[in-house]
């Protein structure tokens, strides 16, 4: 027996005139033109308690595409009941066929669902055309995919027998079910959220970010349509606290899967270390948390090829990615050449709708993200030790804008470069080309994360001089290459300090922890 091979899905470039942006129109059209009502999913059985609440375009905020139902106690716990009782079979389907479904949830991406997610992601979380297509279309099938694979790798792993004693271990799921919290920023993220345990033989309580429901529900259709049972994942948008204090306090509570702020996952777990006592089993912990993630810039670096990654890594989906750059550290010897090539890439960005196909850059999520970035904003232009080198200006009356935004400071340390803003902010600092050292250590102790970083350098001597010196920056570091788009079988992702608990996305790494093993020795 041998799986179907796992391949990264190709990315569409909906070209103008091609069929596939004509249908990707007319799917954009078709959502943007309904009002969807979403239920929860709980046991395969749609529930709708009435309790509604608006899904709307962020590039057009009185627009309502959805009215979504919210669960209230008594449907998490029916969520959990439901978890718990698909478990049994889900848990004894063989691996193969837990494989099998994967792989046709993988092809009826391909097939069908590309258009219909790429366009809720466009729509619900104001992704362009293309930031689309690498998010819900390509990253989420190779998820599947691989994460196929990926079991197939760790179920294989087996101990040394001899002629008289079989040992082995039994990958088991956890004694639970297992409750996935997910951001907006990735529908991507959201499934694997959900999926990776489930692929492993848990049984899921999925509680989707409010501002990315429609795709997430349309995830759930695809599920069904895969043949994934009843049960396996159960969708409860709602309240994040209230879901998570009954969730955590439930005996069943196995595992954590989250993405989302630090300050979230930190009181979740203090939640979950308070109710250790309550639990059969220590539960899996697995958080990919907040970032402050950078771009470093040698003097030997090409600078065209800089700029590109700056303006790539900060402001694609509006600096919204948890590996977006949002702080550059640029040598003084190159800074006029730099300044004159930022500028110039910045000066080209559109800004607008998402059904216009040229624009680069759309709306942020929500109000609260488009205050809190204003705020930031405003901080830096009061600052005596700061200054907008570009853009600072928002507007929301219509959508939640704001212009592709650099704040230039003399500060290594100016609160920008500390804290995480989740925006099109990025805030570059010069340094003095005699203080490298310096400014690396600098670098490393600014702020709390280590989630993505990049460095940029021709000389072969220094690219190891940094990778060294930065050793605990990042989880995912690039030589020569902007700090996102890590890609599924490739560049397995994940952060340390602040950024969560490294269990790397995409990776055996992050499977293995959905499992409890048993290891049997049999002696003949
Ligand atoms: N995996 C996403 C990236 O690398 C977050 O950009």
């Amino acid at each position: 027996f041998s799986l179907p091979e796992s391949h990264n899905e190709a990315i569409l470039s909906y070209a103008p005139g091609s069929k596939e942006r004509a249908r990707l129109k007319a799917e954009l059209d078709r959502q943007f033109n309904q009002e969807l009502d979403i239920p929860l999913i709980i046991g395969g059985k749609e529930i709708r308690t009435g309790k509604l609440q608006k899904a709307v375009c962020p590039h057009d905020h009185q627009h309502v595409l959805a009215r979504y139902h919210e669960a209230g106690e008594a449907e998490v716990r029916m969520a959990i009941d439901a978890a718990m009782a698909a478990k049994k079979d889900w848990e004894a389907t063989p691996w193969e066929d837990r494989a099998a479904i994967f792989h046709k949830m993988a092809s009826l991406i391909s097939s069908k669902y590309r258009y219909i997610l790429n366009a809720a992601t466009m729509l619900n979380q104001s992704k362009s055309a293309y930031q689309a297509e690498i998010d819900s279309t390509c990253e989420t099938a190779d998820f599947f995919r691989f994460n196929a694979k990926f079991m197939e790798d760790i179920y294989k792993h087996q101990p040394i027998s001899d002629p008289h004693v079989w040992n082995r271990v039994h990958y088991r799921a956890l004694e639970g079910f297992v409750l996935a919290v997910t951001p907006f920023n990735f529908t991507a993220i959201g499934a694997n959220l959900a999926t990776a345990p489930a692929i492993m033989g848990n049984t899921v309580v999925w509680k989707p970010a409010s501002t990315s429901i429609l795709s997430n529900y349309y995830l759930m259709q695809l599920f069904k349509e895969a043949g994934l049972p009843d049960g396996v994942i159960n969708f409860i948008p709602g309240r994040g606290s209230m879901i998570g204090k009954i969730a955590l306090e439930d005996p069943n509570f196995a595992g954590l899967h989250f993405t989302g702020s630090t300050g979230v996952f930190n009181s979740m777990w203090k939640t979950i270390g308070d109710n250790l006592s309550r639990y059969k089993s220590y539960p899996r912990l697995v958080g990919e948390t907040g970032g402050k993630d950078y771009i470093f810039m040698h003097a030997s670096a090409d600078a065209e090829e800089t700029a590109a990654a700056i303006v790539r890594a900060g402001f694609e989906y509006q600096g919204q990615k948890c590996s977006a750059c949002s702080r550059v550290y640029i040598p003084a010897s190159r800074w006029a050449e730099m300044k004159t090539l930022l500028l110039g890439l910045l000066a080209e960005i559109k800004m607008g709708d998402v059904r216009d196909f040229r624009n680069f850059f759309n709306a942020v999520i929500d109000e609260a993200a488009f205050d809190s970035t204003m705020k930031y904003i405003e901080l830096a232009k009061n600052a005596k030790d700061a200054e907008i080198l570009a853009g600072g200006k928002g507007d929301k009356s219509k959508g939640y804008f704001i212009e592709p935004t650099i704040i230039l400071t003399t500060n290594p340390k100016f609160v920008t470069m500390e804290e995480e803003i989740f925006a099109p902010v990025v805030t570059l600092y010069v340094y003095d080309d005699a203080k490298l050292e310096e400014t690396l250590k600098v670098l490393d102790q600014t702020s709390p994360y280590a989630l993505t970083g990049a460095i940029f350098a021709r000389d072969r001597y220094v690219i190891n001089q940094l990778t060294e010196a930065l050793a605990n920056t990042a989880g995912n570091f690039y030589i020569n290459d902007k700090c996102t788009g890590a890609v599924v079988g490739h560049q397995p992702f994940g952060g340390a300090r602040a950024s969560g608990t490294n269990d790397k996305a995409g990776s055996l790494l992050n499977l293995i922890r959905w499992t409890s093993p048993r290891t049997i020795k049999e002696s003949f």
